[in-house]
């Protein structure tokens, strides 16, 4: 098979699996066997740039920022829709249907209406052409290398597809990935989302598509704009086109062809909605058949062929009984509402965040009001506003400082303000317990270290957490390698609940468990990489793939806290606050005088050259957007502070120098740090390698050495994995010294 056949047959394979896996919900393959047969095709389209496709699957993890968005004509305006808020106006809508049809029962559906962000995307004999916004109606922004990062999204479709399809529907964010982003977010002291679709919006906005790629996003269809293909007649045959397609369709479904049933359906609907991945506040109703919607046409606004019903927005009233504080993880506090208890959107409330001090401040929420509650993108409770009618004489307002008497909840160390200018939106002030051996944090540290996308310690869960930092035999993570078994063996767990209902006595965590624990920290540092380490250590905003980022342009931990990358990265950022805070823009900050206004003028130009200067010195190192100024910042305070100068020197003292496994920065960095030990050198890469051929193609090159694709007389070495027979001959009749991984590793060493 040729690569290019090999190619074709990768890229469709992949986007089959990825199909059952994100839409069907029925994967046939392992995870392990998708990873394989990506990091084939990656292989391949690195060795075969000529085959380049942006449809490919491996395309989907974004690419190189856009300077601005296209505009796009669409083929058709993208159309709004009516709304109607009661029986009577959907009684009325039905009437004018059959009116104006001209018959006694006119078929329609009934479906949820999404709460996402509008897209039309164009597919092209059964490959995306492209994506766009539906912008005023007629023109849109052109968001194709965002859109391709969605899952649920097909690239190319599935089955023999028409010439031309456009598919109309909504970008949203799952309710929980809404939720998590947010607690992320606040946890990080950024300003949080106010719903899923405020996050989606925000997210399809970037330039930068890697960023989106990170975000999860969905896709569902729920219309058909321009089509060439076999005639469609009604809404089940566009909907089973979806299905051969392969393109997600809305669900439920209802189909009526009476006033009745159409109201039935809208109120079941009202009792499942809340269970939906997405967010939604209406039903949206449709004639089914195609040639009647043609016949009903629109208005300039929208189409007389629909309508969505509105459903009244959840909102209810409640008392504000109390304001209590959380410590988080990384010892942020975060102010809860406790509420007298009240039915919302299908559930009981009696708790919401008040996220932060400003958030409390903007809204005057005093204790003892009487709030108004939602659920922000049906999911996550919220106070809305304080109806200030109904305040009490002795309603108090709250501070952080004076409700917590300057202390942290939990380990009564003194808490420290925070004010981040660094969103866009108003600063955010937030207050935080910095001591590293609160024993909230003590225990959240833990349980972070040894989960299994860090160190994956065995035995370490919460209970276990707990009794460590209560008895004293481990407060920090570090203080994890010093455990003895005897000691760790005697370890008291609280009593567990037996099957037969009776309480246990306070069990022993015994020695097995103990050995088994201990020696999963003493191998840790063999069997886990540089990325795994700097996420265990649980810096805010470092997560997992911030985590990679950072093992990709550094090798080891030493080599992290002293990065003049993270450095510039936090310089940028300095200056473009100046820049902002000097713009002629800033009403906050007016020029006092005309000689004034020239001195910021020329400043600001020098602050342009300088950001402009420090952005090139680093686009090299296509550093990933979660590397951000915040990230840097927290990283490198980190390393500065006495808890993380703690951390080096243990690592030190035991000899703990765990390396990255993805180490692959561009080539410039070695050229300009003079650590060229390859220089001069000639390599050809053979054979299965425990990694990817172009993370050592990229390794040997910013070592100064140099790789080529065929042998000859001039090439130093082989580097050759497991088969790779003819090179292997080739090499040894021409006296070319053939090297393995390890070998190759410990030249650079
Ligand atoms: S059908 C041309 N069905 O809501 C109008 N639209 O507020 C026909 N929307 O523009 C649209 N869920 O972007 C339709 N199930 C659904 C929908 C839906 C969300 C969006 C759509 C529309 C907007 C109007």
């Amino acid at each position: 098979m040729s690569p290019a056949e090999r190619i074709n047959e990768l890229r469709s394979l992949l986007e089959r699996h990825n199909r059952l896996y994100y839409v069907e919900a029925q994967p046939e393959i392992s995870d392990a066997d998708y990873d394989k047969l990506f990091r084939e095709l990656e292989d391949l389209e690195a060795r075969h740039p000529e085959l380049d496709d942006p449809n490919s699957p491996t395309r989907r993890v974004g690419g190189t920022p856009l300077a601005g968005f296209e505009q796009v004509r669409h083929p058709a305006p993208m159309l709004s829709i009516d709304d109607v808020f009661s029986e009577e106006e959907v009684a009325d809508f039905y009437q004018r249907l059959r009116k104006n049809l001209g018959t006694g029962s006119v078929p329609v559906t009934i479906e949820p209406k999404i709460d996402g962000v509008a897209a039309s995307l164009v597919y092209r004999n059964g490959s995306l052409d492209y994506g766009a916004t539906r912008g005023d109606g007629v023109t849109g922004d052109d968001i194709t290398a965002n859109l391709r990062t969605i899952p649920t999204l097909p690239l190319t479709l599935a089955q023999a597809t028409p010439a031309l399809l456009e598919v109309r529907g909504e970008v949203f964010m799952p309710g929980e990935a809404f939720a998590r982003l947010n607690e992320e977010r606040e946890e990080a002291g950024l300003a949080t989302f106010a719903n899923p679709r405020n996050a989606t919006a925000g997210t399809l906005k970037q330039l930068d598509s890697r960023a989106v790629a990170r975000r999860p996003l969905a896709f569902i269809a729920h219309g058909l704009g321009s089509f060439e293909g076999v005639e469609l007649p009604d809404e089940h045959a566009f909907r089973s086109l979806l299905v051969t397609c392969g393109i997600p369709c809305n669900e439920p479904l209802w189909i009526a062809d009476e006033l009745d049933d159409i109201l039935a359906a809208i109120h079941e609907l009202d009792k499942k909605r809340h269970q939906l991945p997405y967010a939604t506040d209406g039903a949206v109703i449709k004639v089914a058949s195609f040639p009647d919607r043609v016949a009903l046409g629109a208005t300039s606004r929208a189409p007389r062929w629909a309508v969505a019903f509105k459903y009244p927005p959840e909102q209810k009233p409640t008392r504000l009984l109390d304001v209590t504080v959380q410590v988080g993880r990384s010892g942020i506090l975060t102010p809860v509402a406790e509420l007298e208890p009240v039915g919302l959107s299908g559930t009981t409330v009696s708790r919401a965040t008040l996220h932060n001090e400003s958030f409390i401040h903007e809204r005057d929420i005093r204790i003892g009001d009487t709030v108004l509650v939602h659920k922000s993108g049906e999911i996550i409770p919220e106070v809305l506003k304080v109806i200030t009618g109904k305040r009490p004489a002795d309603a108090t307002p709250f501070s952080m400082p004076e409700h917590l008497e300057g202390k942290c909840p939990t380990c009564a160390a003194p808490i420290t303000r925070r004010e981040n200018t660094e969103t866009k939106e108003r600063p955010v002030v937030t207050w935080w317990c910095e001591n590293p051996l609160c024993p909230k944090q003590a225990v959240a540290a833990l349980v972070h270290f040894a989960q299994r996308k860090a160190l994956d310690l065995e035995g370490l869960g919460e209970s276990v957490a707990i009794k460590l930092v209560e008895s004293g035999l481990a407060i920090s993570p570090l203080d994890l390698f010093f455990l003895e078994v005897e000691k760790l063996a005697n370890l008291l767990l609280d009593p567990a609940r037996l099957q037969t209902g009776e309480i246990s006595k306070p069990r022993r965590l015994g020695e097995k468990k103990a050995h088994l624990l201990i020696d999963s920290i003493r191998n840790a540092p063999t069997t886990q990489p540089l990325s795994r380490w700097i996420f265990a250590i649980g810096i805010p905003q470092i997560g997992e793939s911030a985590s990679r980022e950072l093992s990709r342009l550094h090798e080891t931990l030493p080599e992290i806290a002293s990065s003049n990358l993270l450095r510039i990265i936090c310089r940028i950022a300095d200056l473009e606050a100046e820049r902002k805070l000097l713009s002629p823009q800033n009403k906050d900050n007016p020029p006092a005088d005309q000689q004034e206004k020239e001195t910021r003028r020329s400043r600001q130009e020098e602050l342009k050259t300088e950001i402009r200067e420090s952005h090139a010195g680093i686009a090299e190192f296509e550093i990933s957007p979660d590397i951000g100024a915040v990230a840097s910042r927290n990283l490198l305070s980190f390393f500065e502070s006495e808890h993380g100068r703690r951390f080096m020197e243990c690592f030190r003292q035991l000899g703990l120098n765990p390396h990255s496994d993805n180490f692959a920065p561009r080539p410039v960095e070695a050229a300009a740090s003079g650590d060229v030990p390859l220089a001069g050198k000639t390599f050809v890469i053979t054979g299965t390698l425990s990694l990817a051929r172009s993370y050592y193609k990229t390794l040997i090159e910013q070592k100064g050495g140099k790789v080529t694709g065929s042998i000859s007389r001039n090439t130093s070495y082989l580097l050759a994995g497991e088969g790779g027979g003819s090179k292997r001959d080739k090499a040894s009749s021409l006296g070319v010294t053939v090297i393995s991984e390890d070998e190759l590793q410990s030249m650079l060493a």
